[in-house]
Order: structure tokens, then C-alpha cells, then sequence
């Protein structure tokens, strides 16, 4: 006995394989080429590269299928971890004692697509360092370095201090950069922040912010650049300031004000 068909599924595999059928027709797929597309895959699940794999190729698409109000969302990726530690007000991004990079204190307000301030709202943020590495990912340990969750205040802002990330080059050892290789691509992705809001009521918003200048902008590996979405931090510099921050070298601003959009129903 099976079970009652699953109507999206089949519809959704149905087309799937409809669409690779005519594709091996059309490209004359040989039975070899299929051999190394098996084996390829292999490979991708041996090497825990299935995500990778699927967000590097496929996730900027499937994000814009979603409905454009609100802040513009871009690619969760393979590098949330989900469960970071809740962090107490005035936020700092869990970070080592030599950690390098510059200071970047982000900052932001939270609202509903209709303007109104929403207070506490989770605000998830993950990043890489400012060498291009994610926590337990990258560098085993702190697993949760540059990880956190905050919340907006009673206006729906808030502040965060972390350090400006790098840009970020995929990993090449294993079969997805492999294939990028192969096919003459680079793997770079500009230097960018992960968010995740969420709000009761509110549809969760997964997006990154970029910075202005990055020279991956324009060709980001994933294709998940959205100009909406770029910061451009200022320095600040000023002695007196520092020393009220009590910080022993310059750091940098930046604000983004994210809406979220009305769950329907
Ligand atoms: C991908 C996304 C990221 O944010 C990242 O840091 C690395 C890879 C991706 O979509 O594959
Ligand atoms: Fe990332």
C-alpha cells in the first residue's frame, strides 16, 4: 500500500526530470559524461559538500522567486549554524582575544514593511573573519566565534560591535571547487554579513549586507549581490571619541534599516 501522493511533490519532480530528460537530449549527454556526473556526486555527499554544492549553484535563484516587499533577501548559504549564543545588551559579537580585523559597529533599525518599529525583534548574525574564515566551519573552535543573537530595543534598533569580514573564497579542495576550476571561474564571494529577523507575525527575512568597494561585488560566485543591500562604512578617528569607547584604534559605522514583511493569514 502506498501512501496518499504528495501532489507538489510529484508535480515538482515530474517537471524536474522532464527538463533534465530534454537537456541529456539536447546536449547529447554521453553514457561516459553520465558515469562522471554520478561519480561527481558521489563525491559531493562524501565530501558533505551537498549544501555547498546547492546554495553555490541554486539558492540565489530560488530566493528570488520570493515576494519582493520588504528589505531584498539574499542566501542563507551552508554556514548557519542556528542556536549561536543570546547576547546581552551592549552587543558584541563573541569574538578571540587576538581577533583580527577593524572594528565595525552596525547598526540598524527593524520595522514592518508599513513603517511601524518593531521591538523585539531577534536580529541572528553570522559572518566570517577578517580572513575569510567561519567559525567551526573554517576553524574549529570557538565554534560560535562571530555568531549571535540580539534584539531590537523598544524603537527596533539596534547596535551590534563586531569586525569588518574579507571576502570569502569557497573551499577548492573538495569537488565544488573542482568543478568551479574547471570551468574557469573563480570562487570569491564579497566580504558580507549574514541576518537573520525574525518578528511574531512577520515573515523571517534571511538576507547579508556588502560593502561598498568590495571588488567581488559584480561577481560573486553565488550571484547573490543585491545593490539594495550595501553598506558603506564610515571611519572614525577622532582621539576623544576612541577613548570614551575605549577603543585603542579607529573603528568604523555603518547603519541598515531592515523591513520585514506581514505574515498572510
Ligand atoms: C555560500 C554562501 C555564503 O554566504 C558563503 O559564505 C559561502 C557560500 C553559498 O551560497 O554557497
Ligand atoms: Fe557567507
Amino acid at each position: 500500500m502506498t501512501d496518499r501522493p504528495d501532489a507538489r511533490l510529484t508535480h515538482i519532480f515530474d517537471d524536474m526530470v522532464a527538463s533534465l530528460r530534454q537537456f541529456i537530449r539536447e546536449r547529447r549527454v554521453t553514457h561516459e559524461e553520465y558515469r562522471r556526473a554520478v561519480g561527481f556526486m558521489c563525491e559531493v555527499a562524501e565530501r558533505g559538500e551537498v549544501p555547498l554544492l546547492m546554495d553555490v549553484f541554486l539558492e540565489a535563484t530560488v530566493v528570488d522567486n520570493a515576494d519582493k516587499a520588504g528589505t531584498e533577501m539574499s542566501v542563507e548559504g551552508p554556514y548557519y549554524l542556528g542556536a549561536a549564543p543570546v547576547l546581552a545588551a551592549p552587543y558584541v559579537l563573541p569574538q578571540r582575544s587576538d581577533e583580527p580585523g577593524e572594528i565595525l559597529m552596525l547598526s540598524g533599525t527593524v520595522r514592518s514593511t508599513d513603517g511601524v518599529a518593531l521591538g523585539g525583534a531577534g536580529v541572528d548574525v553570522w559572518q566570517s573573519d577578517a580572513r575569510g574564515a567561519y567559525s567551526h566551519f573554517n576553524y574549529p573552535e570557538p565554534r560560535y566565534n562571530l555568531r549571535g543573537r540580539l534584539s531590537t530595543d523598544d524603537k527596533g534598533r539596534f547596535e551590534v560591535r563586531t569586525v569588518i569580514p574579507s571576502p570569502y573564497e569557497i573551499p577548492k579542495q573538495g569537488p565544488t571547487g573542482a568543478l568551479l576550476n574547471k570551468m574557469g571561474r573563480h570562487a570569491f564571494r564579497p566580504a558580507h554579513i549574514h541576518t537573520r529577523l525574525t518578528a511574531p507575525g512577520f515573515e523571517t527575512l534571511t538576507t547579508q549586507l556588502y560593502f561598498a568597494g568590495d571588488p567581488w561585488l559584480d561577481s560573486d560566485v553565488v550571484g547573490a549581490v543585491k545593490h539594495s543591500l550595501v553598506i558603506a562604512p564610515v571611519r572614525h578617528d577622532d582621539p576623544a571619541d576612541l577613548r570614551d569607547r575605549g577603543f585603542a584604534q579607529p573603528y568604523y559605522s555603518a547603519t541598515y534599516d531592515f523591513a520585514l514583511r506581514p505574515m498572510l493569514r
